[in-house]
């Protein structure tokens, strides 16, 4: 370790030059969100201990197991928040936008906080993309939503991934269906905790990876044979949806999610490069989500989240970069005190007209300064020496082929703009 302190356990830093591909991929992600008239909300970082308890439900792992949970100053419980749904959902009904237009459409971006064993592609912060729309239960919403995802992995260059979908049904199928899955389950030779876990969330039982709990339940019944009329509908006009706008996609009807608000459509992004974490992102439809915090109306949602950290190792292991361009598009190397206050000002001129600067400070020898203009990553480097400055002109170095050549200092700003485009 680097001095007295590093970060917390499992809580990554961006720095250069990787943060770029960081705010590429959220910016990415969110810009495909706004197209489709999503606007940003701005979620609290904490919450009510509650909201989440009750949101997220008290069986589900990232509860019982993952929350940051404190006691504030005032004696109150609060959490950092572990997802951005809850969250969005508090907001719409305390603001009342429910009462306004519907869809409710809404996105956000940021860290999320859960306390999970940490290895590659999983941390204790985590950054996401959202969205969600909320208000109206139309399979098409359902298709968009799934879209929207979908193109901002394919606008970053992102191929090597499979979209998995299936239907959870609704509160007129799906607890007959867990009672029907559960009895199944106990009927079964099970060891203790599997068998817990078949009393409290049966569903979970069926994604459980271990090969021998697979062969057991490969008989199970399943949610999707088990819809009722509507959820059925709802689900195959979902399909017919994203079949017309070229979505690609799976049906695996053993799709749990980890947390609990989920009916009908649910959905996740998985990308075969990341080892053991492979959802890239996620989401699903919620029916029941806003009364269970307290909404004095029943209106459905659908978002997603996506993991921008996994996005990124995704990329990386595609071999597919990004953030192509440079820090900067100038470097201006001064070499002296009469040139370097010259070059403030040129900087400053030209960073006025939207073209990004940097300078060698510190006085270092032309060598040394060159060097860090190549390492900046810059198309044009700016030499100014004293000779120059007393006949009123620069040198204007083109980086990428060494060309150089002796411009009027009082036409730098067009100069430099003719060599950018
Ligand atoms: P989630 O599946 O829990 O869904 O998280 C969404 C994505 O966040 C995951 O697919 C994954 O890429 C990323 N992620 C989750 N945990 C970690 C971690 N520990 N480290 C790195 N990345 C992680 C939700 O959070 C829902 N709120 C999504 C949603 C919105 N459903 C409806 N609306």
């Amino acid at each position: 370790m680097n001095g007295d302190f590093s970060a917390p356990k499992g809580i990554p830093d961006y720095f250069p030059p990787a943060s770029a591909d960081f705010l590429e991929v959220r910016n990415t992600l969110t810009d495909a969100a706004h197209r489709a008239g999503y606007g940003h909300i701005e979620l609290p970082i904490f919450e009510e201990t509650a909201l989440f308890a009750r949101g997220v439900g008290e069986s589900t792992d990232v509860v019982s197991k993952e929350m940051y949970t404190f006691t504030d100053r005032g004696d109150r419980s609060v959490t950092l928040r572990p997802e951005g749904t809850a969250g969005v959902m508090r907001a719409v009904i305390q603001h009342g936008l429910d009462r306004g237009q519907l869809p409710v459409k809404l996105s956000y971006s940021g860290p999320f906080f859960r306390y999970e064993r940490p290895q590659a592609g999983r941390y204790r912060q985590l950054q996401q993309v959202g969205v969600e729309a909320i208000g109206v239960d139309d399979p098409a919403l359902d298709a968009e939503v799934i879209a929207i995802a979908d193109e901002g992995y394919r606008r970053l260059g992102l191929s090597g991934y499979r979209l998995d979908l299936t239907s959870l049904g609704d509160d007129t199928c799906r607890p007959q269906y867990r009672e029907t899955l559960q009895q199944y389950l106990l009927g079964l030779d099970l060891d203790e905790a599997t068998a817990d876990r078949a009393r409290i969330n049966p569903l979970r039982v069926l994604d459980d990876k271990r090969p021998e709990i697979r062969e057991m339940t490969a008989g199970a019944p399943l949610m999707l044979d088990h819809l009722s009329d509507s959820a059925r509908e709802h689900f195959a006009e979902v399909r017919r949806h994203l079949d017309r706008l070229g979505v690609r996609y799976e049906i695996n009807p053993r799709l749990v999610r980890g947390l609990d608000y989920y009916t009908k459509t649910t959905f996740e992004f998985v990308h075969d490069g990341l080892g053991a974490q492979s959802g890239i992102g996620g989401g699903g439809r919620y029916d029941g989500l806003m009364r269970q915090i307290g909404g004095k109306q029943e209106l459905s949602g659908i978002g997603f989240g996506i993991g921008v950290d996994r996005t990124i190792l995704a990329l990386q292991a595609e071999g597919v970069s990004v953030a192509g361009q440079g820090r900067v598009d100038v470097f201006g190397v001064p070499l002296g005190a009469a040139a370097k206050e010259e070059m403030v000002a040129v900087a400053g001129l030209l960073r006025d007209a939207g073209v990004r600067v940097d300078l060698a400070y510190g006085d270092r020898g032309l060598k040394g300064a060159m060097k860090a203009a190549d390492r900046s990553g810059a198309r044009l480097a700016l030499v100014l020496g004293e000779r120059e400055l007393e006949g009123r002109t620069i040198e204007v170095k083109d980086l990428s082929n060494g060309e150089q050549e002796k411009v009027s200092l009082d036409d730098v700003l067009a100069q430099v703009a003719s060599r950018l485009v």
